[in-house]
């Protein structure tokens, strides 16, 4: 009885093997190829074979039911019964089963399609985004592709590695002196995007001047510098001693000079040679207009 027991236990368990042993196995394909996933009948017969796309009904022997376009039944011996899968896309990963109708599993297939990267633009940092200094700026770049793409951060005109990678770029407590031009460079094994995001840091205008008392003898070039910082800075100009804006004229020069990556603005104020008189000296204002409000500074000019 225990002899027959452990037999039948034994028969058993090589069937559960057997009905077990079907093909399965992953297999990657590049977007746009083409592939052959395998499937044999051994005991050939009339039974009808089908392949399944998860628990959708593809074919049925010769006969395909979906995708025509892109399915064919490749039979290169009675037995087989493969799946040709051509231009393919990424909608085609999926489990893939080849199985007797409404029987058992001859075999199990995961494919897997890969992609080139993406970037998603619809949820990524716009091209132009601005910042209130010393607020939490986050920069963000969604992508796809299989396999899953690398992100890395890079930074101005000469795209330079800042060391962070992932999808998010954090800067906390952002300065003035962070604007520039962002990029996430996106890559895996089937090439690489980038995007670039111009950030630009807002601030209120300061304004300072370089000497705020100045003497000078009547008939000198007189020189009044000032520098203006301010993200943006819609107007900068000086008013002379009777408090009007200073144009320039016979009397005045008026140079703007402006440095490159850091929103700094040197406006330099002269009254020219053999002009300049007791009379101009007095209080001379420079002004910086930003967004929401104005700054001065003033200079001290005194002529003798
Ligand atoms: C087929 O393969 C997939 C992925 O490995 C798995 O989730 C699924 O259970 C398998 N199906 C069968 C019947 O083994
Ligand atoms: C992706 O780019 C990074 C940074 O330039 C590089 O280190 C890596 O080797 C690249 N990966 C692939 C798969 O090309
Ligand atoms: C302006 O100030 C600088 C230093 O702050 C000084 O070296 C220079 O002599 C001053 N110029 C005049 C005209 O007073
Ligand atoms: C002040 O500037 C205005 C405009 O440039 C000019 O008309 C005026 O004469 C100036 N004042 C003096 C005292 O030079
Ligand atoms: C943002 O800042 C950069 C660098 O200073 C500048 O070139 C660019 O014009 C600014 N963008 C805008 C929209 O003002
Ligand atoms: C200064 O102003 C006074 C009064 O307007 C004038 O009489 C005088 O000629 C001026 N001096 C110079 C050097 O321009
Ligand atoms: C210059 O700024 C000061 C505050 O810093 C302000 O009190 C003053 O009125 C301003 N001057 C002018 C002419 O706007």
């Amino acid at each position: 009885m225990e002899e027959i027991t452990f037999v039948l236990i034994f028969v058993l368990q090589s069937l559960i093997v057997k009905s077990n042993a079907f093909l399965q196995y992953e297999v990657r394909v590049k977007e746009n190829d083409e592939i052959t996933l395998r499937c044999v009948e051994k005991r050939t017969g009339s039974r009808a074979i089908q392949w399944l796309k998860g628990s959708l009904i593809l074919t049925t022997n010769n006969k395909v039911h979906k995708h025509n376009s892109h399915l064919l039944v490749d039979k290169p011996s009675p037995e087989e019964w493969n799946l040709l899968v051509s231009r393919i896309t990424k909608s085609f990963t999926d489990v893939y089963t080849c199985r007797v109708k409404q029987g058992e599993i001859l075999s199990n297939v995961t494919l897997i399609v890969e992609t080139g990267p993406r970037i998603d633009v619809s949820v990524s940092t716009p091209e132009q985004t601005y910042f209130t200094e010393h607020s939490h700026a986050i920069l963000k770049c969604k992508v796809s592709g299989e396999p899953p793409p690398k992100i890395t951060w890079k930074r101005g005109t000469s795209e330079t590695e800042i060391g962070i990678t992932g999808e998010s770029l954090r800067i906390p407590h952002i300065e003035r002196y962070a604007t520039d031009v962002y990029i996430c460079y996106v890559n895996n094994t089937h090439g690489d995007v980038k995007r670039r995001m111009m950030v630009n840091v807002t601030f209120g205008p300061e304004v300072t001047v370089m000497n705020s008392t100045l003497h000078s003898s009547a008939g000198e070039e007189v020189f009044l510098v000032c520098r203006i910082q301010a993200y943006p800075l819609l107007d900068a100009y000086w008013t002379n001693n009777t408090n009007e804006i200073v144009k320039d004229s016979w009397k005045y020069t008026l140079h703007k000079e402006k440095e490159d990556n850091i929103p700094v603005t040197y406006l330099i104020m002269t009254i020219k040679p053999s002009i300049s008189s007791i009379n101009d000296t007095g209080i001379y204002t420079c002004f910086g207009v930003g967004e929401n409000n104005l700054k001065n500074a003033t200079v001290k000019l005194s002529i003798s």
